[in-house]
């Protein structure tokens, strides 16, 4: 019997963690699973435990209004470091790319406990873009031992870091096991005000929420979805605002009041999911939605300079546009009016995954233990 730590702070470790959760949990004759929340996020996390119904052994509560990196890192390192100290396991997983991930794996390197990294092996290439992502992924594949990685490029990466390729796991992102997981729920939506949308009209979801997007770069996303309404009678845009106060404040003084713009609290998963499943276009500077809007077959225009997932950009599915404002107009209105432009960018890829990933990740870690012991 194994004792595994699961470690998250954040709405999408949340969301592409909880498979693997479950999946571990089924396997109780083998392994002992402990989830600890550092509740980096606090609403949004909850907004995700609540759904999948999944208890935490322990949350550290740690979210401030405002919080810097400092802050987190040292928090979460601090606090994960008793609780392992007192839960001895053999190993300790985390997902992707926040400040979460890199301390909790920092701690269970400083406690000598194996880190296994589930969406490993992602690289922009770019120190600021995504900030401070890019470093928080390398940093925690320098502490890890085990590499779960979603596309054979991922795997490349890490293959060129000089990780052994007997640690790394191919097993396809998570994304899609909890995408398919919330998909055969019910339709409905939980959100009134997304409820009454006119799904005759066009959809655009929106989400724009990162650090480097901060200031200037969100202003000038939030003048061109102004601009991009304007010219389109048959769009609605419905942008789902992040709740930090730098984002939200953003959002709502530019287009807080604008006839077609409904700007939203964070939604509930599964609200989220059926909402892109009936929209028509996707602008976001998400790393989770790169991935998700595809496998549905919604074209995606990316608020970011670089993509550290090139496998849709090469499928033809996302295109990245940076955040000039005639830029994104321009993109937009594009595929609003040419119909062929659309249709070429419409299509379901998958490159992410199947919807097993959990399964495949339990099963290379029991061989990871048949291998060490
Ligand atoms: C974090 C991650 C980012 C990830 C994103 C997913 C870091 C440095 N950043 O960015 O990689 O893509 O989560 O959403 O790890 N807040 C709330 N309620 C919530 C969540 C956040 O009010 O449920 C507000 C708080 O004021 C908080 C602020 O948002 O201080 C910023 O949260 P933080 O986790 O520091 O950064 P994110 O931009 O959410
Ligand atoms: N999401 C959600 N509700 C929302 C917006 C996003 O449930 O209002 C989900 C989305 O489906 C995806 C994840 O949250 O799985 C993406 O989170 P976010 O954009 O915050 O983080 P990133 O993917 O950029 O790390």
């Amino acid at each position: 019997m194994k004792k595994i730590v699961c470690i998250f702070g954040t709405r999408p470790e949340a969301i592409k963690m909880i498979p693997v959760v479950s999946e571990l949990k089924k396997n109780r004759k083998a392994f002992k699973t402990k989830v600890i929340l550092t509740a980096q996020h606090r609403g949004m996390l909850d907004q995700v435990m609540d759904l999948f119904k999944v208890k935490a052994d322990y949350d550290l509560n740690i979210m401030k209004r405002t919080q810097n990196l400092e802050y987190i890192t040292t928090e979460v390192l601090i606090k994960i470091q008793e609780i392992l100290r007192k839960e001895k396991p053999d190993m300790v997983l985390v997902h992707g790319d926040t400040t979460t991930t890199f301390a909790a794996a920092l701690a269970a390197f400083y406690e000598k406990v194996p880190v296994g990294h589930v969406e490993a092996g992602l690289r922009s290439y770019d120190k600021f873009n995504p900030y401070p992502e890019e470093i928080n992924r390398k940093l925690t594949d320098v502490l890890g031992d085990l590499y779960f990685v979603h596309t054979v490029s991922a795997r490349r990466n890490l293959l060129k870091e000089n990780v052994k390729s007997r640690n790394i796991y191919l097993t396809g992102n998570t994304v899609i096991d909890a995408l398919k997981m919330t998909l055969r729920k019910k339709q409905g939506f939980i959100n009134k005000e997304i409820g009454k949308l006119n799904f005759k009209k066009k959809i655009i979801l929106v989400t724009a929420h990162r650090r480097e997007n901060w200031g200037k770069p969100l202003k000038d996303i939030c003048f061109a979805l102004k601009e991009i309404i304007q010219k389109h009678d048959d769009v609605e845009i419905v942008y789902p605002v992040h709740p930090n106060p730098d984002v939200k404040n953003t959002a709502k003084k530019i287009i807080g009041k604008i006839r077609g713009i409904h700007l939203t609290g964070p939604l509930d998963y599964t609200d989220f999911v059926n909402l892109m499943n009936k929209s028509y276009l996707v602008l976001t500077d998400s790393g989770g939605l790169q991935e998700e809007a595809p496998s549905l077959g919604k074209p995606v225009l990316v608020l970011r300079k670089v993509t550290e997932r090139p496998e849709a950009v090469r499928a033809g599915t996302v295109k990245v546009i940076g955040t000039d404002r005639a830029r994104i107009v321009r993109e937009a209105s594009k595929l609003l009016s040419s119909r062929t432009a659309y249709m070429k960018m419409k299509k379901a890829v998958n490159p992410y995954g199947d919807g097993k990933a959990a399964k495949r990740i339990i099963k290379s870690i029991r061989r990871y233990f048949n291998r060490s012991y």
